[in-house]
């Protein structure tokens, strides 16, 4: 068979029209975690200040976290036989968590931006779980569920670290 963009139609019996809309809630949150791990590495590398140590260590932990999902979300999106992200301008036209390209940042600025694209993360994969779950994707609706703990500690952690007393 000759190789062609047909030869990528992984065999599934997800319905096409319910796959591909799954496909495209997959893709964007692909763009998005990709946008969120380079911002929580850009303030890993710039951040400064007092608790210089414990965000620099804090924000790595993270950015490693989120770096590990974007594979598990582009497999999932290849596994329900539809194409994904191929390169970083097919992230910037699928994002919508805003790139933070400043000169400088305060650390506390940093931490409350990153908390809230993290919960606006969170309220895109619960958006992603109800077409997943009307698509009767299973495996993608519970993997969703991880990825949301996630987020949702991630928030948890710089809301927390963000406290002045
Ligand atoms: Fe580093």
């Amino acid at each position: 068979m000759a190789e062609t963009a047909a030869s990528l139609k992984t065999p599934t019996d997800l319905k096409t029209n319910a796959a591909k809309t799954v496909a495209q809630a997959l893709n964007g949150l692909l763009a998005d975690t990709f946008a969120l791990y380079i911002k929580t590495k850009n303030f890993h590398w710039h951040v400064s200040g007092s608790h210089f140590r414990d965000y620099h260590l804090m924000l790595d932990e993270q950015a490693a976290e989120i770096f590990a999902v974007t594979d598990d979300i582009a497999e999932r999106v290849r596994k329900t036989g539809n194409t994904t992200l191929r390169s970083i301008g097919d992230i910037a036209r699928h994002q919508s968590i805003k790139d933070n390209d400043s000169d400088f940042v305060t650390a506390a600025d940093m931490l409350s931006e990153l908390r809230d694209d993290n919960l606006k993360l969170v309220e895109a994969l619960r958006e992603a779980k109800d077409i997943a779950d009307t698509a009767r994707d299973n495996a993608t609706s519970a993997m969703i569920d991880d990825w949301t703990d996630q987020a949702e500690r991630r928030a948890w952690f710089l809301f927390e670290a963000s406290r002045q007393a």
